[in-house]
């Protein structure tokens, strides 16, 4: 016997085993049971996430001789049919090779006849969006009022081309990616049906390969079995499939964190002797930070995040000494670099560079922190007291090394900035005659106004904040 495809010998016959579309399947079989059953829906959604399996359990649940009436029994020679795909009353038209409105005159012929065997006639048009305009206008006028016995079904992944007079007539229903745990689990499921042994952690790579679709990652467990035979082992698997093995993306941040150029070094270096893309690794990289970014802004990700519980414990851990403020920086950096290695003959030397930058980033002080200290500042400025200025965040000022300063009132200020000047100066003319009060004060207004840096013993490491003016 040929061989089918996992995509294709697991494809879901009931609502039950359609995996990660509760809701959809709430809805139809609730319909089904009130009988409130639209006579045109529309699926929509990513690629490989149910919507033509979706049609085809409507179909079959529609049509069962002897189904609940909400799922199908799929043992009856009408559900047998429909799976095979040679059921009379279910037309199954592919949009994309029937987009003229011959076509849909055909389709319009052919259903005003009852059903041969089942309840209704139902016409499944997957790829709907292919449909020329024509052909939709065609279609219109059946689609609002089609006879009793007919019922359509649409599939599209791009709603957006349909004409808005099409979109009106159908009762929408939208797929949702698949969660990723969801993906894992169902490929644990079907592994062990296969009675191959495969590790989650390398599950975990594939259903992430996936990226929201079943049949992606159906697809790629395929290849995966095809090139390891049944034992599975974590390298051949990221070899295979080209990804960037987990432990080198937390090992190459976790050096970013602790500012350790030589290991972001030596984790590009990593890269570049397994032959992964460097920019591949960047943007995996980027999706890390992305995670840990908004484990740090929001307590309850929820469904923000889609990963495995083990992994989110992990990044959780290494958010926690984290800063928000630091991590969006170091984004920026990692953006940056990704788009100039599109670009770029050198894309490891831009990647060593953006690496090594976001690795020695200063510690960012807050604007609030900042407006702070000048706020305790002025404080002491005007109640005329001395004011300690508070140390800013990230500037590990301690009391032994660092003291803090201490601002005199102004008028003091001013006092004392002028005392050494005036002390030279009535120093010079002691040994002449004295010169008179006017020519004195001249002569330190003219000093004063040269402004130069102040030898308070009060202004040590500090240039003056108010002129001595
Ligand atoms: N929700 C799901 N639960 C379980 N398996 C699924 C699900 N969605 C897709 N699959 C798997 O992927 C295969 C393809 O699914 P299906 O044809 O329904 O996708 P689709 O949404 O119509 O995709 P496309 O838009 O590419 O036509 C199925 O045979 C099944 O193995
Ligand atoms: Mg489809
Ligand atoms: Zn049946």
């Amino acid at each position: 016997m040929s061989y089918l495809v996992l995509a294709r010998k697991y494809r879901p016959q009931t609502f039950a085993d359609l995996v990660g579309q509760e809701q959809i399947s709430r809805a139809l079989t609730n319909a089904m049971t009130s009988g409130r059953i639209a006579h045109a829906f529309l699926f929509t959604g990513a690629r490989g996430v149910g919507k033509t399996s979706s049609a085809r359990i409507l179909a079959k649940a529609l049509n069962c001789e002897q189904g609940s009436g909400t799922e199908p029994c799929n043992v009856c020679p009408a559900c047998l049919e429909i799976t095979a795909g040679n059921a009379v009353d279910v037309l199954e038209i592919d949009g994309a090779s029937n987009t003229g409105v011959d076509d849909v005159r055909e389709l319009r012929d052919t259903i005003r006849y009852l059903p041969a065997r089942g309840r209704y006639k139902i016409v499944i048009i997957d790829e709907v969006h292919m449909l020329s305009t024509n052909a939709f206008n065609a279609l219109l006028k059946t689609l609002e009022e089609p006879p009793p016995h007919v019922k359509f079904i649409f599939a599209t992944t791009e709603p957006h081309k349909l004409p808005i007079t099409i979109l009106s007539r159908c009762q929408r229903y939208d797929f949702k990616r698949i969660p990723l745990k969801k993906i894992v689990a169902r490929l644990e499921e079907i592994v062990r049906h296969e009675k191959i042994s495969v590790t989650e952690s390398a599950l975990n790579v594939v259903a992430r390969k996936g990226d929201g679709s079943m049949r992606d990652a159906l697809s790629t467990l395929d290849q995966v079995l095809a090139f390891c035979g049944d034992n599975v082992l974590d390298e051949d698997v990221a070899s295979l499939l080209g990804v960037v093995d987990r432990r080198l993306l937390l090992e190459t941040s976790q050096a970013i964190f602790a500012r350790d150029a030589a290991g972001v070094l030596d984790a590009v270096r990593q890269v570049d002797s397994f032959g992964y893309s460097m920019r591949q690794f960047c943007q995996e990289l980027m999706e890390l930070f992305r995670v840990l970014a908004i484990l740090k802004a929001v307590k309850q990700p929820g469904e923000l995040l889609d990963l495995a519980d083990a992994e989110l414990a992990l990044l959780k851990q290494q958010a926690a000494p984290l800063t928000l403020d630091d991590l969006q920086r170091q984004i920026t950096l990692l953006i940056k670099a990704e788009s100039e290695m599109a670009l770029s003959s050198f894309p490891r030397l831009v990647l060593e560079m953006a690496l090594l930058r976001a690795a020695t980033l200063p510690p960012v002080i807050p604007i609030g922190d900042l407006l702070e200290r000048l706020k305790s500042l002025e404080r002491g400025v005007r109640s005329g007291g001395a004011s300690a200025v508070l140390p800013l965040a990230g500037e590990r000022l301690s009391v032994a090394s660092s003291p803090p300063l201490v601002v005199p009132p102004p008028a003091r200020r001013r006092r004392l900035l002028l005392r050494p000047r005036f002390q030279r100066l009535r120093r010079r003319h002691s040994r002449r005659p004295w010169p008179g009060a006017a020519t004195l004060g001249a002569a330190l207004w003219r000093t004063s106004r040269r402004r130069r840096p102040a030898s308070g013993r009060f202004w040590s490491t500090d240039t003056p904040l108010v002129s001595p003016r």
